[in-house]
């Protein structure tokens, strides 16, 4: 799209005049930026007021898709030659428009603060505007990428890949904690702008194109992230490749899915985002266990919205831009009867993450989780993986294991007020997955006392003691009950 050096160049101008993400956002303020969030320019071209300097100018070109004076353009980013590729001609004489969209991009992780630039192809919605995009489009950050990211395990590692990679937002996101990052699509459009945006942020980022694991084929990864093109829609109709692959069904998500194993390092992980079908004939955790248990992974696999296919038809063709078109009804026929013909009752939306831990018995967790998640759920992904082991520890390990009650746990109690007792205690984590679970008296006091000094066995006996119990009569009560509340991380084993 142009070459690394011209953008770092072009990267030097946009800092110079104040088009990086904080200025951006003090000079378009709350209003602005909520606006073009739900894709609206008025809130924004309101706060420019008009305005003509270098800073206005590139919002409007790169942000708010208007045509700007071409020596307005000039005084801000010099000679507009080389940049040639990325302009169009507006329509009013001596003007300019932005063939693509540059993001002003920031975020903060645990290695600190990043700013930067997020290339892509223009937001088709602007302002309301609707109607199909071209085959190849290139998507820019969307709620599910935003996702992703955030889902992703934080820690440092040597080796990651960006599986369809689009305009390179997550090879982004990767090159914070990774030595090296690699970032594939099949659509070299999608390769040019993840080169944009590498070169625009000074990343060294290994672009390779071509399907699934085929450019990768002889490599090994501590960590692929992908959020594929996981739509699941009928092989005649016009696909659009950012959002569609050319397999039947949820096939593109199974195949990244199945195919991580062989280029996961010992140790490594696969964090894929995807749709899957759901069928009258069988659980759709039965279904995707045939993908994962194969693999020997650990996995854990949270389904965060069911729908039914007509809410899911309808999404999509929203999302083409297919509403009010004399397409829609027949697009919208087609699709149920391609469903129909699968047996898809039902598409599952969600997040899978595969762990390649070599263990003998792999764990493989799946559920529905539609609830708010928290900050910090990259650690909680990470965390899964030992806590799920160690919530199956034989009884008398676990009963000879220190514990101790994870720092963010919050209890709740539910009741009549002025009764003398709760009707209902809750234990509540307010990071990562959210988890809540209700506890009783005697789990609330053998937990409260889980300070990592005296061991399991010895705390259950004393609160036997206490509530006048039969000690192996409690043991036997709450050791199924403590084992979920280690793998979810309200409890941690001590190492000792
Ligand atoms: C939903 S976009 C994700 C873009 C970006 N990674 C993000 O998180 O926003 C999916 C990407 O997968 C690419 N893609 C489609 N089919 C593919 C395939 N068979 N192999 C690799 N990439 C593919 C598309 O071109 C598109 O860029």
């Amino acid at each position: 799209m142009l070459p690394a050096s011209t953008a770092r160049h072009l990267a030097d101008r946009l800092r110079a005049a104040g088009y990086a993400f904080d200025p951006v956002s003090e000079r378009l303020g709350t209003a602005g930026l909520e606006g073009l969030a739900r894709n609206a320019t008025i809130p924004a071209a309101r706060a420019l007021a008009g305005a003509g300097d270098p800073q206005a100018t590139l919002i409007r070109a790169f942000a708010l898709q208007q045509d700007v004076p071409a020596a307005a353009l000039a005084a801000a980013l010099g000679d507009l030659e080389p940049l040639e590729p990325i302009l169009r001609p507006g329509d009013g004489p001596d003007t300019l428009r932005a063939a693509i969209e540059i993001r002003p991009y920031a975020f903060s992780d645990t290695a600190g603060e990043h700013d930067g630039w997020l290339a892509s192809d223009l937001t088709p919605t602007l302002d309301g505007r609707i109607g199909p995009v071209r085959d190849d489009f290139v998507l820019g950050l969307s709620p599910a990428s935003v996702t992703l990211a955030q889902l992703t395990m934080p820690a440092p590692v040597g080796t990651a890949l960006d599986l369809g990679c689009g305009g390179g937002v997550q090879a982004m996101h990767l090159a914070t904690h990774a030595a090296e990052v690699v970032a594939t699509d099949l659509n070299p459009r999608a390769c040019a702008m993840t080169a944009l945006t590498a070169a625009l942020n000074a990343l060294d980022v290994d672009i390779r194109q071509g399907s699934l694991y085929e450019p990768v084929e002889a490599d090994s990864f501590d960590l692929i992230v992908s959020n594929p093109p996981y739509v699941m829609s009928p092989p005649d109709a016009s696909r659009l490749v950012y959002r569609e692959g050319s397999f039947t069904a949820d096939g593109l998500v199974r195949a990244v899915v199945t195919g991580a194993p062989a280029r996961l390092r010992p140790g490594g992980a696969l964090q894929v985002l995807g749709n899957w079908a759901i069928t009258a004939d069988q659980p759709w955790q039965e279904r995707l266990a045939g993908w994962i248990d194969p693999t020997g992974c650990d996995a854990l696999v949270l389904q965060r919205e069911l729908l039914d296919p007509y809410e899911y038809i309808e999404l999509w063709l929203t999302d083409a831009g297919l509403v009010g078109t004399d397409e829609y009804r027949s697009r919208y026929a087609e699709w149920v009867d391609y469903f129909d013909s699968l047996g898809i009752v039902g598409v599952g939306l969600g997040w899978l993450t595969l762990y390649r831990n070599d263990a003998d018995q792999p764990v493989l967790r799946f559920d529905d989780w539609p609830h708010r998640t928290h900050p910090g759920i990259g650690d909680a992904f990470a965390a899964f993986p030992d806590a799920a082991r160690a919530a199956r520890l034989p009884d008398a390990d676990l009963l000879a294991a220190t514990l101790t009650l994870d720092g963010a746990v919050a209890s709740e109690s539910l009741g009549r007020p002025g009764a003398e007792d709760p009707e209902h205690i809750v234990y509540r984590r307010p990071a990562g997955f959210g988890r809540a679970v209700e506890v009783d008296t005697a789990l609330a006091a053998v937990t409260g006392a889980c300070d990592g000094e005296l061991p399991l066995g010895l705390l259950i006996d004393a609160v036997a003691d206490l509530l006048d119990s039969d000690e192996a009569a409690l043991r036997g009560d709450l050791l199924p009950r403590l084992r979920p509340l280690i793998e979810d991380g309200f409890l941690h084993l001590v190492a000792r």
